[in-house]
């Protein structure tokens, strides 16, 4: 039987959002927009959901809007909240290790002449608030930092950046994907976006917070749906599965996290202990729960992920080598650490002690055998 070890690419589906996604499916199909009253059923299904979601979130409903995915509500706040801020001036400031959605959303911005600016990391992969806050500008239009890292799991530190965004009179885009769900996103910010295929949800449902009196503009053509921030025809179904996915996943995190954390520990000790010449990235502490990323010298990184899915273990690189591009992770270079060899492991919920025990049984044999093939002895 193979193991899923790759919860933070996307997590498998919550059996409370299959049971609600089914019944959505049949009950709130129509269009939320209409007068009828299977439209109307939708509707309330939709402001059902967007509550829920608020809920959990700490926010206001009319602050909250479904998307088609998290790399849609980073598009949109980025270059929304940029165009609503152009008078103050054309600058972002990012850091260095965002997820490649608000990197391109900023790389759009600069070719349409604006101006951005990356704050580097420390060797955990986290930035320094008060880095962070020198690149402040006043001509800074908005300003970037997701919770926590994809790649390494590094919680970043969004209590300060935003106190100094405040103070600086620059809103601040929280890019939430990789903790909504898990743990609370600190206060302060005025956009967040987040995706629910990460805690359990539906893919193709992502979330974008508005804080009320936080000023923004449609980067998009005109929908004729008008009042609403994202155009086209609502995902109703995917709406109310990705609600009844985050209660669950949030009101389960208090259980499972520590859980996992404990199990991403035990990874962390033991796979130094095990596999000569490795290194443990990311903050040993500030750190997601249910993350952990390393990286084995002398060894590429896709045939590692290729005989560890052949042994049964489906996990993931934080490099993008082994997807459609062959630059090494931006989010490793900007650490400054070792781009190859990388494995990232991230349990999903309910991940057992036995499946990272055998995971931790197969893996210094795996690396050996790679090593052996590529004509590295052991020193
Ligand atoms: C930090 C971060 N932001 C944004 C996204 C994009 O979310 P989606 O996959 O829903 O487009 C991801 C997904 O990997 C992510 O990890």
């Amino acid at each position: 039987m193979s193991a899923y070890f790759d919860a933070a690419s996307t997590e498998p589906l919550h059996p409370a959002a299959r049971a609600e996604l089914l019944a959505a499916l049949d009950g709130a199909w129509a269009d939320p927009a209409r007068l009828y009253g299977a439209a109307r059923a939708a509707r309330m299904q939709l402001d059902r959901a967007r509550a829920r979601v608020a809920g959990v979130l700490g926010v206001r409903p009319d602050e909250v809007a479904f998307t088609s995915s998290g790399t849609q509500a980073v598009h949109l706040a980025v270059l929304g909240g940029a165009a609503a801020r152009r008078r103050a001036g054309r600058h972002l400031v990012v850091s260095a290790v965002e997820h490649s959605s608000v990197l391109h959303a900023a790389e759009l911005h600069e070719r349409d002449g604006g101006e951005v600016t990356a704050v580097g990391v420390d060797v955990h992969g986290r930035v320094d608030p008060a880095a962070f806050a020198a690149a402040l500008r006043p001509d800074t239009a908005l300003a970037c930092l997701q919770s926590a890292n994809h790649e390494v799991g590094t919680v970043q530190p969004v209590a300060e950046v935003a106190e100094a965004c405040r103070a600086a009179g620059v809103p601040l885009l929280v890019d939430a994907a990789q903790s909504a769900g898990r743990a609370d996103v600190p206060a302060g910010w005025s956009f967040l976006a987040a995706s629910a295929h990460k805690w359990g949800g539906p893919p193709g449902v992502g979330v974008l917070v508005v804080r009320k009196g936080v000023r923004w503009r449609s980067p998009l053509p005109k929908d004729e749906r008008g009042g609403r921030r994202v155009p086209g025809f609502e995902n109703v179904p995917g709406a109310v599965a990705a609600a009844a996915a985050l209660e669950a996943h949030r009101a389960e995190a208090a259980d499972d996290g520590p859980r996992l954390a404990a199990l991403v520990d035990r990874i962390r000790t033991e796979v130094p202990r095990l596999v000569p010449d490795v290194q443990v990235v990311g903050d040993p502490v500030r750190r997601l729960p249910h993350l952990v990323t390393f990286s084995c010298l002398y060894v590429a990184g896709e045939a590692l992920l290729a005989e560890l899915d052949r042994l049964g273990f489906a996990v993931s690189s934080g490099s993008s080598c082994t997807a459609d591009t062959l630059r090494p992770s931006h989010v490793l270079e900007a650490m400054g650490v070792i781009t190859h060899g990388n494995v990232r492991v991230s349990l999903p919920r309910g991940t057992g002690a036995a499946d990272v025990e055998r995971f931790l049984e197969v893996l210094p044999d795996a690396v050996a055998r790679l090593r052996r093939s590529a004509g590295v002895t052991a020193p």
